[in-house]
């Protein structure tokens, strides 16, 4: 075996072979990479050298020598933004578990055509855009969740928080953030007046039962401003949610600006949620995939104004979802780049090695040309026989 003196190893190198202290002892298994630990425990022991029978391994690419911790974001360095997330999660699994008892709570008093407190609403609608303004990108711990609890109200949820992630970065005032927010709450809550067997079926729709479905937007509208008597534009949302753009929605087929801009809004948040969540009937599409659905075949349904501001918050491989790059690592979305929604930042999970990185990398496509994504992945299914 060679001898390699420890002044030679390079952090984050590997050799093809294992690294030994002595003979019989491995100090560093083949193609694991060297840590600056490593070093420091092989110095304080007193190994000046250790053995080999292979070679330092030239990577196609090496994460580990481009990128660190250092890697920056604007005035903001990536280990910033994945530590602001961390910190935030507490305090958006508190909002998300409160927003979904009050939407339980007034969708319930709609079942019974009861009159409730909108107040309880704007409560929370306040609390979501105050959490949404200043966490780093709400979609991170949003595409996160498992979504176990009653679809509706998870789905109503997702499609709200995405339409005010929208308005703010229209730059919607305050005031017409928080009707936005409202509206949107309230989007389905037609479908609560609609007969169980058909609102919560467990298979696909016959063209009977779709027919009951389209008349949850009348539904929901006519309670609104007949029972509950809230403005026309907290109850908008409910009645043209459905509507397209190139007028293949219902009721009431408008189109382009015949629809009500909050509903646009609407629209684009809650068919990117209806993709994303599993129903018993059909697969969740990846993040990624439903983002290209809507850009690619269901293009002409939305606002394509509207459409573009929700890529540019999420990207095209969205904020909070996982991709595989081209030297086989395993990555979680952190920051879209607005200019290039095929190249955000990103922190490694898993490096070209199949091993963990305990959440040290970080690589922004945007300065890191060499690299790129080959394609969007389930982290689950990745990570299930671990
Ligand atoms: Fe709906």
């Amino acid at each position: 075996m060679k001898v390699v003196n420890i002044s030679k190893l390079k952090i984050g190198t590997r050799y093809s072979k294992p690294l030994y202290l002595d003979s019989e002892n491995i100090f560093i298994n083949a193609n694991t990479p060297i840590t600056d630990e490593d070093i420091a425990r092989l110095k304080k022991f007193g190994f000046n050298e250790v053995l080999t029978d292979g070679e330092e391994v030239k990577d196609m690419y090496s994460i580990s020598l481009t990128s660190d911790m250092q890697e920056v974001f604007g005035n903001t360095s990536l280990r910033e933004i994945y530590d602001k997330y961390v910190k935030e999660l507490p305090t958006f699994n508190k909002i998300y578990k409160k927003s979904i008892d009050v939407i339980q709570n007034c969708y319930q008093k709609i079942a019974e055509d009861k009159s409730f407190d909108i107040n309880q609403l704007r409560n929370i609608t306040e609390e979501i855009i105050d959490f949404t303004k200043t966490s780093e990108n709400v979609s991170f711990n949003l595409l996160q969740r498992k979504n176990e609890d009653y679809y509706l109200y998870n789905q109503v949820l997702h499609s709200t928080i995405f339409s005010i992630l929208i308005g703010l970065e229209m730059h919607y005032s305050y005031p017409k953030l928080v009707d936005l927010g409202i509206a949107s709450l309230l989007a389905d809550s037609g479908m609560i007046k609609l007969p169980t067997s058909i609102s919560q079926k467990n298979s696909s729709l016959n063209e009977e039962e779709f027919k009951v479905i389209k008349k949850h937007p009348l539904f929901g509208y006519q309670f609104l401003t007949k029972v509950l008597k809230i403005k026309n534009n907290l109850a908008v949302i409910a009645l043209q949610h459905h509507e397209s753009f190139d007028g293949s929605g219902y009721p009431q087929k408008l189109n382009k600006d015949s629809i009500d801009q909050a509903s646009k809004i609407f629209s684009v948040a809650d068919n990117f949620s209806a993709m994303i969540i599993k129903r018993p009937w059909r697969k969740k599409q990846l993040p990624y995939e439903a983002m290209r659905n809507m850009l690619s075949v269901n293009m002409n349904k939305f606002d394509l104004t509207i459409l573009r501001t929700f890529l540019n918050c999420l990207s095209m491989y969205p904020v909070g979802s996982y991709v595989e790059l081209s030297d086989s690592s395993l990555a979680i979305v952190l920051k879209a780049n607005k200019e290039k929604s095929l190249r955000p930042a990103l922190m490694i999970l898993k490096d070209s090695w199949g091993n963990r990185t305990n959440n040290s990398l970080f690589v922004d496509l945007l300065h890191e040309n060499q690299l790129y994504i080959t394609r969007a992945i389930d982290w689950e299914i990745e990570t299930e026989n671990e």
